[in-house]
């Protein structure tokens, strides 16, 4: 009975303990948690993931109709051009303040399988972006800076609409006119070759560093580096990290507690400088610094917190885009039979306002640009150029109209990342983003055609198709199958653990009632121990001579069954 009773009761134990210990979650902690040389930092190192750039180029179709004033701008959309990117974070660097520091690397190699056409044989016609560009940034100066621009350009002849190769466009090329430009107007013109993909894969390296969150702080810590081990370094750390967390809060005046993964710093610095953020003791920090141009707190796009909720929302940054992009939940679903979450771009994403100060520092000298279009032109040498979604979805209607040859949709045209909530990893991502120039150039009167209007130059999609197999295999066996698993195993052992336990009561009820009919203190007390024999009684039994037989047999149990 006692042994029923014993392998019920462990039973019952081993499902509190599942219960309790989740193993699910035990592994999961372990195997994807970021600390050094877990399953997660190794993966996070060389994402093994397939990302591919499509580019889709705007063809001028009507170049001599539109600069003779007759026809609004007519646009042919070609593509896709594609590239696949490679990334990889490389010299990272557990810091003692509980943060991560790396430099991501990307490179973009051609896929010709994927794409229309060879980017350096296709020819396409395609509005002068240094021309109207400088032009353009010079009228939003001053009347001054925009005659002296005029006056200085005019003589060099150069084309308002180019004939130039797809791989031109793309990654910049040596144009003869813009040399001589950049030595006319050396204030103004700061570069030599102006390529779309090369402003936006600007690939200077940037040091990014992220806050890990606690439990990981934790791990890595008893890792067994070096200040683990030490006491002194230890209390050094831990105080390092209460400083850090003072600073932290007071930074953040208690608003928010600090995001898991979320970016602490870039190259430095807790905010974007292209749009006015300044060093925390600059004596004008507290009204500059604003949740527009600060950093801290976003994503870089390649880790998210664990268990996202659906309320969040999460702002992305991405050197191309030039700013952070709020990303907000759109709809549960499935993605290989994994639960998932869609994460669509803010139907506001790019709308700014002087009164917002999510948005406000994107307005220059109090003149925001309309509703879809965010404001480049700090990335690209000041140039005016803005980010949208493709064909202006989810713009302000007027700038889809004015184009001949636009017709925004979702499915083509909106920004989604499908995240796996318990990891926080995007397991599916479709993000894309338009690049149009701004043209405002009346004090030029060959480019008046191109007076106050915006011109699309090209579409990006920068595509996460899906993941590895062998992490769709880890993500279904941790978020498919054990947890059926484990509540399986969890009720098995209950039942089983009650049963037994039930079946052992009602022996026991069964043979106590035996044991009432012929009762014999001697036959009772064997079933017992030696130990829990009653001092008295073992004195009785001795003078029976009775205590050999109890001594060779001290722990009888079955026998009473
Ligand atoms: C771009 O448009 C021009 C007409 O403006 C056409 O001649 C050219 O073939 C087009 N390019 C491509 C790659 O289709
Ligand atoms: C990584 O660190 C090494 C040594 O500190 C440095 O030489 C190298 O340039 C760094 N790599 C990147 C991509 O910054
Ligand atoms: C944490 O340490 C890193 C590297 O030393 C540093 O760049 C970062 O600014 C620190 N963060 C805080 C909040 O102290
Ligand atoms: C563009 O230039 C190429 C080669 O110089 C020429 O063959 C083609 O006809 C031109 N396209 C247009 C639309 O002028
Ligand atoms: C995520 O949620 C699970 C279950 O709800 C919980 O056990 C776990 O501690 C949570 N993890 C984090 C990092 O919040
Ligand atoms: C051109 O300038 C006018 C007045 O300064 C402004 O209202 C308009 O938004 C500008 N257009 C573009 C496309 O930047």
């Amino acid at each position: 009975v006692v042994k029923l009773c014993c392998l019920g009761v462990l039973f019952l134990t081993l499902a509190y303990a599942i219960i309790v210990i989740d193993p699910t979650e035990v592994i999961v902690e372990d195997k994807l948690s970021m600390y050094e040389g877990s399953y997660l930092n190794r993966l996070w190192k060389k994402p093994p993931l397939e990302v591919f750039i499509s580019i889709y180029v705007f063809n001028v179709t009507n170049p001599e109709a539109f600069m003779r004033g007759e026809e609004r701008l007519r646009v042919q959309e070609l593509g896709p051009y594609v590239y696949q990117e490679f990334l990889e974070h490389r010299n990272s660097t557990f810091n003692p303040n509980g943060t991560l520091s790396f430099v991501p690397v990307r490179r973009q190699v051609f896929v010709p399988e994927r794409s229309v056409g060879d980017p350096k044989e296709d020819r396409i016609m395609i509005p002068n972006i240094a021309l109207l560009g400088v032009s353009s940034a010079a009228y939003r100066m001053s009347t001054f800076a925009a005659f002296a621009v005029a006056a200085a350009l005019k003589p060099l002849g150069m084309a308002p609409i180019l004939n130039i190769t797809t791989h031109d466009l793309l990654w910049g090329y040596d144009d003869p006119l813009v040399r001589i430009a950049s030595t006319l107007l050396p204030d103004i013109i700061h570069f030599q070759k102006l390529g779309v993909l090369d402003r936006m894969f600007d690939d200077g390296f940037d040091t990014v560093t992220i806050n890990l969150p606690q439990s990981v702080r934790n791990q890595n810590r008893n890792a067994g580096n070096d200040i683990a081990d030490d006491d002194i370094s230890d209390h050094l750390t831990e105080s390092l990290q209460e400083e850090y967390y003072h600073d932290m809060t007071s930074r953040l005046k208690v608003e928010e507690p600090i995001r898991d993964y979320s970016i602490d710093v870039w190259n430095g610095s807790p905010g974007l400088a292209h749009w006015g953020y300044v060093a925390k003791d600059h004596w004008d920090a507290d009204k500059r610094n604003t949740p527009c141009n600060t950093l801290q707190g976003s994503y870089d796009g390649s880790v998210f917190p664990r268990n996202i909720s659906k309320t969040e929302v999460f702002k992305v940054y991405r050197k191309a885009f030039c700013r952070t992009l709020p990303i907000a939940f759109e709809r549960e679903g499935e993605v290989d039979g994994i639960k998932a979450y869609w994460f669509s771009i803010k139907e506001n994403a790019f709308e700014s306002s002087v009164d917002d100060p999510h948005t406000s520092c994107y307005c220059k000298n109090n003149r925001c640009l309309p509703k879809g279009l965010g404001d480049l032109s700090p990335c690209w040498y000041n140039i005016p150029v803005a980010v949208s979604l493709p064909h202006y979805y989810k713009g302000d209607p007027s700038l889809s109209q004015a184009i001949d040859g636009l017709s925004p949709n979702k499915e083509k045209h909106d920004a989604v990342i499908i995240m796996q909530p318990q990891l926080g990893i995007p397991m599916k991502a479709n993000i894309r983003v338009q690049i149009s120039l701004l043209t405002n150039v009346s004090f030029n009167s060959e480019l008046r055609p191109f007076h106050n209007t915006v011109i699309p130059l090209i579409w990006a999609e920068m595509s996460l198709e899906k993941l590895t197999p062998e992490l769709i295999l880890l993500l279904n066996l941790l978020f498919g199958i054990a947890p059926y698993l484990q509540t399986g195993c969890i009720c098995i052992l209950a039942l089983l653990g009650a049963s037994l336990i039930a079946t052992a009561a009602l022996i026991l009820l069964c043979s106590t009632e035996a044991a009432t009919f012929e009762y014999d203190p001697r036959k009772s007390i064997r079933y017992s121990t030696v130990n829990m024999i009653p001092y008295p009684l073992r004195k009785e039994l001795e003078k029976y001579g009775e205590t050999e037989i109890i001594r060779r047999e001290p722990l009888l149990v079955e026998n009473s069954a």
